[in-house]
């Protein structure tokens, strides 16, 4: 990976780490389970079209936090937050700034390419990182290391059986328009493989610049291509603007637009007529008949005013993992090999998601469920594909 990085930041990326290793020897006072403060570095989006994501994430864990007290293994929480920017450039120097800090453990972050500028800094540390949401596969794939753990997903575990879907509705040629950076892409790949494995073909890939929110200038291509349906991957501000521009240009009327959940995550409202009907695949759904998700929802609506969706799950399911890991280490950070065998041992069997596990490479084993859009939420309609499993390629743990 660092060979295709332009110099600028590979240098950066070097001083970075070089700097990293400096501050992060031991510090017993503030490692040793005490009575101090225990202090979390917080890396999400609260600004850009990533707010939303990155604002449910914090809630939630805030909220599995209370529910415990605000406290892990008995100590105080301290929560350092730092805005992303959903920039990745600014990734590894605000790693080493937490750990100047006393950052015990870092959560962070929603977008991929933030989470690879993270780890060049992080991995093999004594610092653990948590990932809540950024699906690149090389977190728990070629760049895998003990002290770095996933609860969302990878790009490639919910698209992967959207192919399958697909299929099954009648498409048999199909374009895909995404972010052009590791996200979109990936999500791409693991539509492609699934599509293809079911005997379909993406003729066409459309990658627009990240961050955009204007898609009109992609629609005459889409228009003018003989596909039979399109898959597409946006989040957040964007998805909201991209469903809106589809339907102005008249295109929802004839090429069905299939997603992974995240188009519709958190984007209904305001949408209403427009995205009713979308089908999309992801680790969740709103209404997915579980206990454990009806409690959930309930005290999320309660404490914040508004509906949980996804991302809301991952940062409480972080802050489950947390609650579950720091009791069995008394609170205790500084032995950061048994902290990692308590973080690893964590069964989520309660999850609002349903149940899962982590994988060899630390990434969640997870059921993938088809959604519909119907009534502005995004309706449960059955496994997709129960238990998938990414493959982790290139991890050695
Ligand atoms: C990502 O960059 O990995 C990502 C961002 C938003 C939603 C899902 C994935």
């Amino acid at each position: 990976m660092s060979q295709n990085l332009p110099v600028t930041k590979r240098r950066l990326l070097t001083t970075a780490a070089a700097a990293v290793t400096a501050v992060a020897l031991p510090a017993p006072f503030i490692r040793r389970a005490s009575a101090a403060p225990m202090r979390i570095g917080v890396y999400l989006p609260y600004s850009g079209v990533f707010t939303s994501l990155g604002t449910k994430i914090t809630n939630a864990l805030e909220l599995a936090l209370a529910e415990n007290n605000n406290k892990l293994g008995g100590r105080e929480v301290e929560l350092l937050k730092i805005d992303s920017e959903a920039d990745p450039s600014k990734a590894p120097e605000r790693m080493v700034r937490f750990i100047g800090q006393g950052a015990e453990i870092i959560i962070g972050p929603v977008h991929s390419g933030v989470a690879l500028g993270m780890i060049r800094v992080l991995q093999n540390q004594n610092t653990t990182l948590i990932i809540p949401n950024a699906g690149a596969g090389a977190a728990t794939g070629e760049l895998c290391a003990p002290n770095i753990f996933r609860t969302s997903f990878t790009n490639w575990q919910p698209a992967w059986p959207m192919g399958k879907i697909m299929h099954e509705r009648g498409a048999r040629r199909a374009m895909s328009i995404s972010w052009n950076y590791a996200a979109g892409q990936e999500s791409v790949a693991g539509l492609r493989q699934g599509f293809e494995e079911n005997g379909g073909e993406i003729v066409d890939e459309i990658l627009a610049p990240f961050p955009t929110v204007e898609f009109q200038s992609y629609m005459p291509e889409i228009a003018a291509s003989d596909v039979d349906a399109v898959y597409t991957f946006f989040s957040g501000a964007s998805a909201v603007q991209f469903i809106r521009q589809y339907h102005e240009a008249g295109l929802d009327r004839n090429i069905p637009l299939y997603a992974v959940g995240f188009l519709t995550e958190g984007t209904l409202d305001g949408l209403e007529e427009i995205a009713e009907g979308l089908e999309t695949t992801m680790h969740y759904a709103d209404d997915l008949p579980l206990e454990a998700n009806r409690r959930f929802r309930a005290a999320y609506q309660d404490r914040f005013g508004v509906a949980a969706d996804v991302y809301a799950v991952q940062g409480y399911d972080t802050g489950r993992l947390l609650v579950h890991a720091l009791a069995q280490v008394d609170g205790d950070t500084g032995d950061a090999a048994k902290l990692q065998a308590a973080l690893r041992s964590f069964e989520a069997a309660d999850s609002p998601r349903g149940a899962w596990r982590f994988s060899r490479a630390q990434n969640p084993i997870q059921d993938i469920y088809l959604r519909r859009v119907s009534d502005g939420i995004n309706r449960y309609q059955g496994v997709a594909a129960a238990q998938v499993e990414d493959p982790g390629t290139g991890c050695a743990l």
